[in-house]
């Protein structure tokens, strides 16, 4: 069997959100690239406190929050259910990790996920909806082969989306993660290959011979 050298091989194109054929429709949800504009009516909900207290950043002002949305735009979408924006999410394409011969060839190929929803529209199932187009996004439209998300581990619901999207958890951090309450909090992070997306029954469980320990166990030597 022959086959080509990794650093032989043309660097993937690729594309990106603007690339793509807009809207994106689920059951409930018209999906749709973000805009400058959208932003004033993101602010009237993702300034509540029980949205702050797990979002990444936390904009003091709506001009802050106006000059961040729009730096983040190129991988931000949202979500409109009955015409009006309820969720905003995040496809980052980013570069998978590779040894610096072939680092061209991992440029870009894989996508991180995000999710933040409208407290009027949690608890119905429309994260998790706007989450599995998130994943159909990265796989299917920009073409990327790994998709990965994280969280702290005390949001519930945010891993609850990732399993229910089908996402596998591949870490749990111990205390890595400092959230601006000052506490040192766990972290989890989920991912998934396109492979195992489009063909589940295809993969093999990876057996590299670690043993798997249980929170508690000592390890023994
Ligand atoms: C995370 C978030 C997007 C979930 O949205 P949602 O529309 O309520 O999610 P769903 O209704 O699809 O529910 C997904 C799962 O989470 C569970 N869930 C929802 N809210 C929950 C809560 N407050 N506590 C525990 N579990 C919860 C649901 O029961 C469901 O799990 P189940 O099927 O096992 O019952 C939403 O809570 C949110 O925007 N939170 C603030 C921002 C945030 O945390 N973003 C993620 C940062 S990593």
């Amino acid at each position: 069997m022959s086959s080509t050298p990794i650093d032989a091989e043309p660097a993937p194109e690729q594309t990106g959100l603007a690339d793509l054929s807009w809207p994106l429709r689920t059951d409930r949800l018209e999906i749709r690239p973000g805009r400058e504009e959208d932003a004033a009516a993101i602010w009237t909900w993702y300034r509540l406190p029980e949205v702050q207290e797990w979002t990444t950043a936390l904009p003091r002002s709506e001009a802050e929050h106006h000059e961040r949305w729009v730096a983040q735009l190129t991988e931000a979408v949202v979500g409109l259910h009955e015409d009006e924006i309820i969720a905003v999410g995040k496809v980052a394409r980013q570069d998978a990790w590779a040894q610096a011969d072939v680092a061209a060839q991992a440029r870009g190929r894989q996508a991180e996920l995000g999710w933040v929803l409208d407290p009027a529209h949690q608890g119905q199932g429309l994260g998790t909806e706007f989450a599995a187009a998130l994943l159909e996004i990265a796989f299917d439209g920009l073409d990327v082969r790994r998709v990965e998300a994280s969280c702290f581990a005390a949001n519930t619901a945010s891993w609850r989306i990732m399993e229910k999207i089908g996402m596998r958890r591949e870490g749990l951090f111990r205390e890595d993660s400092l959230h601006r309450s000052g506490r040192w909090l766990d972290g989890l992070t989920y991912a998934l290959l396109a492979s195992e997306h489009y063909d589940p029954a295809a993969h093999e469980a990876p057996a590299y011979g670690l043993p798997v320990q249980e929170p508690g166990a000592a390890a023994s030597d």
